[in-house]
């Protein structure tokens, strides 16, 4: 059993078992939040969620990652209006059976978190000083893979720190670019918001409202190849 110790560089050879419950208890309980109480994210508290960011594992460590803090009340007025017009056009998409429980959704937390952070990537082969990167072309994406990784450890390091993490993609990209003034060699991957929630939910909120349930394990495991179901 490893001697509890606050150093975090120290080497980790096995993980208690205390310690890999919370592992999983943590996996289990994260949860994207759209429901935001407006208490600001203490700095320190912020520092250890973009360090975890800054943690994830990356193609030939290229660290491909930014993270834009928007907090401008017009930027994300102008976001949140975007987001209403994607999601009118959306809920035309809805058969008319679940129009209703569309609408009952609530889909993104814009103006009512504190803080809302764009992980955004710096494209590896597009970079205007670009370098060889270990692995990246023989499959090209890697660097936006890499990227929402980081986006995974933030969402993962904020449900530690009891702040909710929800990430909004109905809204214009082209318009989020404009307002985040991205060069083109930069592109966007995930809009979140983050604050303290309301509550974690106890399940996926699309469950909860009966839009979508959980798949089991077994239904998304294949052997040695793809066969369809
Ligand atoms: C790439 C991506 C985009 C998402 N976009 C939205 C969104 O625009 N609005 C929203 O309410 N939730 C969004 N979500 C959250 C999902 O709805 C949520 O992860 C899913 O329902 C499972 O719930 P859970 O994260 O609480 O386990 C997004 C999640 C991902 C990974």
């Amino acid at each position: 059993m490893p001697e509890e110790t606050d150093q975090t560089d120290a080497p980790v050879e096995q993980f208690s078992t205390f310690e890999r419950q919370s592992f999983y208890r943590l996996i289990g309980t994260r949860r994207d939040i759209r429901h935001f109480r407006g208490d600001e994210i203490p700095a320190e508290v912020l520092e250890r969620i973009l360090q975890a960011g800054h943690a994830a594992p990356s193609v030939g460590h290229s660290q491909p990652w930014r993270f834009i803090t928007v907090r401008e009340h017009s930027t994300r007025q102008a976001i949140h209006d975007s987001f209403v017009r994607v999601n009118q056009l959306q809920q035309k998409m809805v058969d008319e059976d679940r129009a209703e429980v569309y609408r009952s959704l609530k889909l993104e937390g814009i103006l009512d978190a504190p803080l809302n952070l764009a992980v955004v990537c710096e494209r590896v082969a597009r970079q205007p000083r670009s370098s060889f990167t270990l692995g990246h072309s023989p499959q090209p994406t890697t660097d936006m893979f890499s990227t929402c990784l980081a986006v995974q450890n933030i969402w993962l390091a904020a449900r530690v720190e009891g702040v909710g993490v929800g990430w909004v993609s109905l809204v214009e990209q082209d318009l989020l670019r404009q307002l985040l003034r991205l060069p083109d060699h930069v592109e966007l991957v995930a809009y979140l918001c983050l604050g303290y929630p309301v509550e974690f939910y106890r399940k996926p909120m699309l469950e909860l409202a009966g839009w979508k349930e959980k798949v089991p394990l077994n239904q998304v495991c294949l052997q040695e190849h793809w066969t369809e179901s």
